[in-house]
Formats: structure tokens, C-alpha cells, sequence
């Protein structure tokens, strides 16, 4: 749904005839048309999730691209190995400093990161129509509420039972944790902002050169 009107991820902008972009659809789900984050048709797009269940749907929708289950806290792929990661709505569901330093690792140098996440009023959404008279909803989304405040001030965010992690995000969380992990040029948007509850985020892995220059 945010991803159709997510136009600053792209992907294989200005990419020649011939040349195609490897794409990473990370938290894939049951996989979506990644037109609008940029990937053209003859990007080469992996798409990865932890949930086994939705993959075989996301390989009928979409038989050229291929999927692997597994978690974006241990991406199990080469270094370098992507030119882009694209990821809709799936980082809140993760330990984000792991998983940003994963992308880093698997990204080129020069290679881009387009996310988008949610915004403090989606847990308060979550907590007031969802969870609220039920007590373990409502613990559960008050939790998610204080790893968003949390993330807000360290970058850092921190499981809940059985290892299962939410967050909501910040410009300021996400400033943090994108430096930490060695990406620059990052930006934000907020093209969903009329409905308050999510918001876009770009970077970029380093070039060659840059990285050498700043070591
Ligand atoms: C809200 S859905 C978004 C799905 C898809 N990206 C979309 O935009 O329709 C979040 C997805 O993230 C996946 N996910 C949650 N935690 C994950 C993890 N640690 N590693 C990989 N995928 C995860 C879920 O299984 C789910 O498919």
C-alpha cells in the first residue's frame, strides 16, 4: 500500500538497456510490484523472508524473481553481492542495528538502501484499535511503544518474548543507526505523512573510494 506511492527508492534509475540491478526485497511477504520503489522489469530481484509460509505465493506472483526464506538479522548471502535493497514495512519487525549492518555488508559500495517504516501513530493506532481492553495485545503494543522511544534515542532496539521484536522508528533512531552501520547520503520522506503512520528512508553504502578516503 505505502510502497505505491514510494517514489524516491529507486532502484535501476537511469540504469542503461542491457545492464540490470540486483535487487534485494527484504521481508518480501507474499512479494509486490516493485515498480514504484524503481526496479525495472529486467532487474535480476531476490526476495527473502522469515515466514515460509507466503513464499510459494510470492513465487506464483512473481516466477522470474527468486526467494529464500530466512532472517534479515543473518542475510545469507555473499558481501557485496546486491546493488539495492528495497524493504516495505519489514524493518520494524527486526532487530534493526543487526539488520542494517547485514545490508551494509551485503551491498556494493555505491549500492542504495530504500526502506519504508512506521511512524509513532501506527503503534498508537495498534495500541487503541487493536489491542486496548486486551491485556496481553495491550502489553505487547506498549512494549513496541517503549522499544520506539527507545530505538528513538540509541538506534538500538531489543526483543521481546521468544525473540519476537517491534519498533516503531524515527528520523532521529534511523539517523543513528544508518551512521553506525556506515551509510551516508541518507534521507527521509514522508509521503504517507496524511495518514501519520509511515515514512521513506534512502542511503547509500559508501563508494571505493570514499570508504579508503575516510579510513
Ligand atoms: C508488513 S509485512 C510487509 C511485506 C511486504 N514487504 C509488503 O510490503 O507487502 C512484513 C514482512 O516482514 C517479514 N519479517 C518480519 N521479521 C522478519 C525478519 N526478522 N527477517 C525477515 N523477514 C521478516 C514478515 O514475515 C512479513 O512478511
Amino acid at each position: 500500500m505505502f510502497g505505491l506511492v514510494l517514489i524516491v527508492g529507486r532502484c535501476s534509475f537511469l540504469t542503461p538497456p542491457g545492464v540490470f540491478m540486483r535487487v534485494l526485497d527484504l521481508g518480501c511477504g507474499s512479494g509486490r510490484d516493485l515498480i514504484p520503489w524503481g526496479v525495472a522489469p529486467s532487474d535480476k530481484v531476490t526476495g527473502l523472508d522469515i515466514d515460509g509460509s507466503r513464499l510459494p505465493i510470492a513465487r506464483m506472483n512473481f516466477p522470474a524473481r527468486n526467494f529464500v526464506c530466512g532472517v534479515g538479522e543473518s542475510l545469507p548471502f555473499k558481501d557485496q553481492s546486491f546493488d539495492c535493497v528495497i524493504s516495505g514495512v519489514a524493518l520494524p519487525y527486526m532487530n534493526i542495528p543487526k539488520a542494517v549492518s547485514e545490508i551494509h555488508r551485503i551491498l556494493v559500495p555505491g549500492g542504495t538502501l530504500s526502506l519504508s517504516l512506521h511512524l509513532p501513530g501506527f503503534t498508537a493506532a495498534e495500541l487503541l484499535h487493536q489491542a486496548i481492553p486486551r491485556p496481553i495485545p495491550t502489553l505487547f503494543r506498549l512494549y513496541v511503544m517503549a522499544n520506539g522511544i527507545f530505538f528513538h534515542y540509541t538506534g538500538n532496539t531489543v526483543g521481546f518474548l521468544k525473540g519476537r521484536t517491534e519498533s516503531f522508528q524515527t528520523q532521529r533512531g534511523m539517523t543513528i543507526a544508518l551512521a553506525r552501520a556506515g551509510f551516508e547520503k541518507v534521507s527521509f520522506s514522508r509521503t504517507a505523512a496524511a495518514t501519520g503512520k509511515a515514512f521513506a528512508v534512502t542511503a547509500a553504502k559508501p563508494t571505493r573510494t570514499r570508504m579508503a578516503a575516510a579510513a
